[in-house]
């Protein structure tokens, strides 16, 4: 069960704590996760990407946005530690009370890798459907994102052995 996890929108003060949780949780981190992307995104979206807490601590997240017209989902992630007790659940079921209460009439993700595909029967369990009748597009819009397919595109996973596209680059070379 759930009943201590005190939800809330996430702050940007936050936002090296979300990083961390990411990591420990699996979740693919791409140039778009450095954190003035990540502080732009919740500017964006105040209401919508939101953080768990237990005992003030930051167990779970689920960013959520808001277009106008579709709503979004990145980074649901829960603690390893806190995975399998209705957290993640939890995290999605407020985040879908916001959206409703914003006038969301569809959520449509399109983050969810073929490597983690286990991951599909929760969100079953939570009523969404995988589409197989679409498939997702992507290019980078700037230079310094790299190449498509590789550690720029929010997409693909970056290639084994590649330096983290969340470190900063040593001295002398060009910022990712
Ligand atoms: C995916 C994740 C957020 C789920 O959170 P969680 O707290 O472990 O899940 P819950 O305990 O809330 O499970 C909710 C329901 O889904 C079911 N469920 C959970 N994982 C499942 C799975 N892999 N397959 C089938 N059902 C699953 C649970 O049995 C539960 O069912 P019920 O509420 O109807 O009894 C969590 O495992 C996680 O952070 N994983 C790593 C990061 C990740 O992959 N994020 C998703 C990126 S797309």
């Amino acid at each position: 069960m759930s009943g201590s996890l005190a939800i809330r929108p996430l702050r940007r003060e936050e936002i090296p704590a979300a990083v961390a949780l990411w990591r420990r949780a699996g979740i693919s981190l791409t140039l778009s996760d450095r954190p003035e992307e990540l502080a732009r995104l919740l500017d964006h979206n105040p209401r919508t990407c939101l953080g768990g807490y237990e005992d003030g601590r930051l167990v779970a997240t689920a960013l959520g946005t808001f277009d106008g017209r579709r709503a979004n989902l990145w980074h649901l992630a829960v603690d390893p530690d806190r995975q399998g007790r209705g957290l993640g659940r939890a995290m999605m079921e407020a985040l879908e009370a916001v959206w409703r209460d914003m006038g969301v009439v569809k959520v449509t993700m399109f983050t969810v890798e073929m490597s983690n595909a286990d991951v599909e029967g929760f969100y079953h369990r939570l009523g969404y459907r995988t589409r197989n009748d679409i498939f997702a597009m992507s290019k980078i819009l700037r230079e310094d994102d790299g190449p498509p397919g590789t550690k720029g595109d929010p997409l693909a996973r970056p290639p084994d052995g590649a330096r983290d596209p969340l470190d900063r680059p040593p001295d002398g070379e060009d910022a990712p």
